[in-house]
Protein backbone atom coordinates (compact mmCIF):
# COMPACT_ATOMS: atom_id res chain seq x y z
CA UNK A 1 0.00 0.00 0.00
CA UNK A 2 1.86 2.95 -1.02
CA UNK A 3 2.29 6.05 1.73
CA UNK A 4 1.03 9.29 1.41
CA UNK A 5 4.25 11.19 0.58
CA UNK A 6 4.42 8.31 -2.18
CA UNK A 7 1.70 10.50 -4.54
CA UNK A 8 3.02 9.93 -8.58
CA UNK A 9 0.37 12.02 -10.81
CA UNK A 10 -1.08 9.22 -12.58
CA UNK A 11 -4.55 8.24 -11.72
CA UNK A 12 -4.29 5.09 -10.03
CA UNK A 13 -2.01 7.25 -7.44
CA UNK A 14 -3.11 6.95 -3.88
CA UNK A 15 -2.80 10.86 -3.20
CA UNK A 16 -2.37 12.73 -6.75
CA UNK A 17 -0.34 15.62 -6.33
CA UNK A 18 -1.98 18.08 -8.95
CA UNK A 19 -3.53 20.61 -7.58
CA UNK A 20 -7.34 20.19 -7.64
CA UNK A 21 -9.21 21.77 -10.50
CA UNK A 22 -12.61 20.19 -10.55
CA UNK A 23 -15.11 20.06 -13.31
CA UNK A 24 -18.68 18.30 -13.88
CA UNK A 25 -19.57 15.80 -16.76
CA UNK A 26 -23.05 15.54 -17.68
CA UNK A 27 -23.75 12.23 -19.66
CA UNK A 28 -27.02 10.29 -21.01
CA UNK A 29 -26.34 6.67 -19.26
CA UNK A 30 -28.73 3.89 -19.73
CA UNK A 31 -31.75 6.58 -21.37
CA UNK A 32 -31.26 8.78 -18.02
CA UNK A 33 -29.36 11.69 -17.33
CA UNK A 34 -26.54 12.17 -14.77
CA UNK A 35 -24.65 15.03 -13.49
CA UNK A 36 -20.76 14.14 -11.71
CA UNK A 37 -18.48 16.45 -10.10
CA UNK A 38 -14.69 15.29 -11.41
CA UNK A 39 -11.19 16.62 -10.62
CA UNK A 40 -7.76 16.17 -12.01
CA UNK A 41 -5.84 13.26 -10.55
CA UNK A 42 -8.82 11.23 -11.23
CA UNK A 43 -9.24 8.51 -14.47
CA UNK A 44 -11.20 10.51 -17.55
CA UNK A 45 -12.03 13.62 -15.90
CA UNK A 46 -13.87 15.15 -18.65
CA UNK A 47 -16.19 12.42 -20.24
CA UNK A 48 -17.14 9.13 -19.54
CA UNK A 49 -14.68 6.87 -20.76
CA UNK A 50 -15.80 5.19 -24.03
CA UNK A 51 -14.94 1.60 -21.83
CA UNK A 52 -16.93 3.09 -19.04
CA UNK A 53 -20.07 3.37 -21.00
CA UNK A 54 -20.18 0.18 -22.97
CA UNK A 55 -19.62 -1.30 -19.12
CA UNK A 56 -22.37 0.75 -17.88
CA UNK A 57 -25.06 0.02 -21.04
CA UNK A 58 -24.09 -3.49 -21.13
CA UNK A 59 -23.60 -4.15 -17.17
CA UNK A 60 -26.69 -6.95 -15.56
CA UNK A 61 -27.45 -5.93 -12.25
CA UNK A 62 -29.58 -8.11 -9.65
CA UNK A 63 -32.13 -7.14 -8.15
CA UNK A 64 -31.06 -6.95 -4.45
CA UNK A 65 -28.19 -8.28 -2.55
CA UNK A 66 -24.10 -6.44 -3.10
CA UNK A 67 -22.87 -5.12 -5.61
CA UNK A 68 -18.80 -3.78 -5.70
CA UNK A 69 -17.72 -1.25 -7.97
CA UNK A 70 -14.07 -1.73 -8.05
CA UNK A 71 -11.85 1.34 -8.60
CA UNK A 72 -14.36 3.28 -9.04
CA UNK A 73 -13.17 6.20 -9.97
CA UNK A 74 -15.37 9.35 -9.95
CA UNK A 75 -18.11 7.03 -9.49
CA UNK A 76 -20.26 6.59 -12.75
CA UNK A 77 -20.53 2.83 -12.82
CA UNK A 78 -21.56 2.39 -9.25
CA UNK A 79 -23.93 5.79 -9.08
CA UNK A 80 -25.80 4.20 -12.03
CA UNK A 81 -26.02 0.91 -10.97
CA UNK A 82 -27.40 1.98 -7.80
CA UNK A 83 -29.80 4.41 -9.34
CA UNK A 84 -31.60 1.92 -11.24
CA UNK A 85 -31.50 -0.92 -8.86
CA UNK A 86 -32.63 0.58 -5.40
CA UNK A 87 -32.26 -2.64 -3.43
CA UNK A 88 -28.75 -2.94 -4.42
CA UNK A 89 -26.64 -1.51 -1.94
CA UNK A 90 -23.61 -0.61 -3.73
CA UNK A 91 -19.93 -0.30 -2.64
CA UNK A 92 -17.21 1.48 -4.66
CA UNK A 93 -13.75 1.88 -3.77
CA UNK A 94 -10.88 3.11 -4.78
CA UNK A 95 -6.80 3.28 -3.71
CA UNK A 96 -7.18 6.82 -5.09
CA UNK A 97 -8.07 9.52 -2.62
CA UNK A 98 -9.37 12.29 -4.18
CA UNK A 99 -11.43 9.83 -6.33
CA UNK A 100 -13.03 8.29 -3.62
CA UNK A 101 -13.71 11.93 -2.18
CA UNK A 102 -15.03 12.76 -5.72
CA UNK A 103 -17.69 9.47 -5.36
CA UNK A 104 -18.82 10.33 -1.79
CA UNK A 105 -19.83 13.86 -3.41
CA UNK A 106 -21.14 12.43 -6.58
CA UNK A 107 -23.48 10.09 -4.28
CA UNK A 108 -25.01 12.78 -2.25
CA UNK A 109 -25.28 14.71 -5.60
CA UNK A 110 -27.37 11.71 -7.23
CA UNK A 111 -29.23 11.50 -3.96
CA UNK A 112 -28.30 8.20 -3.46
CA UNK A 113 -28.64 6.45 -0.24
CA UNK A 114 -27.85 2.82 -1.33
CA UNK A 115 -24.53 3.54 -2.17
CA UNK A 116 -21.55 4.37 -0.55
CA UNK A 117 -17.54 5.03 -1.60
CA UNK A 118 -14.43 3.35 0.93
CA UNK A 119 -10.54 4.36 -0.16
CA UNK A 120 -8.01 1.08 -0.06
CA UNK A 121 -5.87 -1.29 -2.01
CA UNK A 122 -7.46 -4.27 -4.25
CA UNK A 123 -9.99 -5.85 -1.36
CA UNK A 124 -9.12 -4.17 1.68
CA UNK A 125 -11.72 -2.32 2.09
CA UNK A 126 -14.56 -4.63 1.95
CA UNK A 127 -12.73 -8.03 3.33
CA UNK A 128 -15.52 -8.38 5.59
CA UNK A 129 -18.40 -8.49 2.48
CA UNK A 130 -19.75 -10.95 0.37
CA UNK A 131 -20.86 -9.83 -3.43
CA UNK A 132 -23.23 -10.80 -5.89
CA UNK A 133 -22.14 -8.69 -8.50
CA UNK A 134 -18.79 -7.50 -8.97
CA UNK A 135 -17.99 -4.59 -11.77
CA UNK A 136 -14.94 -2.67 -13.29
CA UNK A 137 -13.41 -0.98 -15.39
CA UNK A 138 -9.64 -1.85 -14.49
CA UNK A 139 -6.78 0.15 -14.31
CA UNK A 140 -4.62 -1.57 -16.91
CA UNK A 141 -2.21 1.61 -16.64
CA UNK A 142 -1.37 -0.11 -13.46
CA UNK A 143 -0.47 -2.97 -15.21
CA UNK A 144 -1.39 -6.52 -15.76
CA UNK A 145 -0.67 -8.00 -12.37
CA UNK A 146 -3.04 -5.10 -10.54
CA UNK A 147 -5.28 -6.36 -12.77
CA UNK A 148 -4.74 -9.90 -12.40
CA UNK A 149 -4.53 -9.72 -8.74
CA UNK A 150 -8.13 -8.12 -9.04
CA UNK A 151 -9.41 -11.32 -10.86
CA UNK A 152 -7.71 -14.01 -8.76
CA UNK A 153 -8.72 -12.46 -5.57
CA UNK A 154 -12.90 -11.71 -6.82
CA UNK A 155 -14.18 -15.89 -6.34
CA UNK A 156 -12.77 -15.17 -2.53
CA UNK A 157 -15.31 -12.01 -2.36
CA UNK A 158 -18.45 -13.23 -4.44
CA UNK A 159 -21.51 -15.43 -3.58
CA UNK A 160 -22.14 -18.78 -5.48
CA UNK A 161 -24.16 -17.65 -8.83
CA UNK A 162 -22.44 -13.90 -8.48
CA UNK A 163 -20.87 -12.27 -11.88
CA UNK A 164 -17.76 -10.79 -12.44
CA UNK A 165 -18.55 -7.69 -14.96
CA UNK A 166 -14.87 -6.12 -16.72
CA UNK A 167 -14.73 -3.84 -19.27
CA UNK A 168 -11.53 -3.80 -21.49
CA UNK A 169 -9.91 -2.35 -25.03
CA UNK A 170 -9.72 -5.23 -27.11
CA UNK A 171 -5.96 -4.75 -28.68
CA UNK A 172 -4.90 -3.75 -24.69
CA UNK A 173 -4.83 -6.85 -22.75
CA UNK A 174 -8.38 -8.41 -24.20
CA UNK A 175 -6.46 -11.75 -24.71
CA UNK A 176 -5.19 -12.01 -21.54
CA UNK A 177 -7.82 -10.81 -19.35
CA UNK A 178 -9.94 -13.44 -20.69
CA UNK A 179 -7.40 -16.21 -20.32
CA UNK A 180 -7.38 -14.57 -16.70
CA UNK A 181 -10.92 -14.75 -16.38
CA UNK A 182 -11.50 -18.33 -17.42
CA UNK A 183 -8.70 -19.51 -15.11
CA UNK A 184 -10.18 -18.07 -11.68
CA UNK A 185 -13.52 -18.90 -12.88
CA UNK A 186 -14.06 -21.65 -15.25
CA UNK A 187 -16.16 -19.69 -17.74
CA UNK A 188 -16.14 -16.20 -19.65
CA UNK A 189 -18.64 -14.38 -21.57
CA UNK A 190 -18.65 -11.37 -23.88
CA UNK A 191 -21.55 -9.57 -22.42
CA UNK A 192 -20.69 -6.62 -25.46
CA UNK A 193 -18.61 -5.11 -27.32
CA UNK A 194 -17.95 -1.77 -29.00
CA UNK A 195 -15.93 1.14 -29.60
CA UNK A 196 -12.91 -1.24 -29.66
CA UNK A 197 -13.55 -2.72 -25.94
CA UNK A 198 -15.20 -5.83 -24.71
CA UNK A 199 -16.83 -6.18 -21.44
CA UNK A 200 -16.68 -9.96 -20.01
CA UNK A 201 -18.41 -11.74 -17.71
CA UNK A 202 -17.73 -14.68 -15.73
CA UNK A 203 -20.11 -16.65 -12.91
CA UNK A 204 -18.92 -17.55 -9.87
CA UNK A 205 -20.26 -21.62 -9.69
C1 LIG B 1 -9.66 2.78 -15.37
S1 LIG B 1 -10.03 3.60 -13.86
C2 LIG B 1 -11.81 3.45 -13.81
C3 LIG B 1 -12.46 4.53 -12.97
C4 LIG B 1 -13.99 4.55 -13.03
N1 LIG B 1 -14.55 3.27 -12.65
C5 LIG B 1 -14.46 4.91 -14.42
O1 LIG B 1 -14.85 3.98 -15.14
O2 LIG B 1 -14.40 6.10 -14.79
C6 LIG B 1 -9.47 2.39 -12.65
C7 LIG B 1 -9.51 2.85 -11.20
O3 LIG B 1 -8.88 1.85 -10.39
C8 LIG B 1 -8.22 2.47 -9.32
N2 LIG B 1 -7.17 1.57 -8.80
C9 LIG B 1 -5.93 1.33 -9.30
N3 LIG B 1 -5.27 0.44 -8.56
C10 LIG B 1 -6.10 0.10 -7.54
C11 LIG B 1 -5.98 -0.78 -6.43
N4 LIG B 1 -4.87 -1.50 -6.25
N5 LIG B 1 -7.01 -0.89 -5.56
C12 LIG B 1 -8.15 -0.14 -5.76
N6 LIG B 1 -8.32 0.70 -6.81
C13 LIG B 1 -7.32 0.81 -7.69
C14 LIG B 1 -7.64 3.75 -9.95
O4 LIG B 1 -7.32 4.71 -8.97
C15 LIG B 1 -8.76 4.15 -10.91
O5 LIG B 1 -9.63 5.10 -10.34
Amino acid sequence: MPKKSEGPNHYFAAYPKSKVKLGMIRAYLRGRPFEFVTSSGVFSKRRVDLGTRLLIESMFLPEKGYALDFGCGYGPVGIVAATFNPSLRVIMVDVNERAVWLAKQNIQHNSLDNAEARRGYLYEPVKNLTFNCILSNPPVSAGMETVKAIIVEAPKHMADKACFQMVVRSKIGGKRLKTLLEEAFGNVEILARGSGYRVFISEKQ
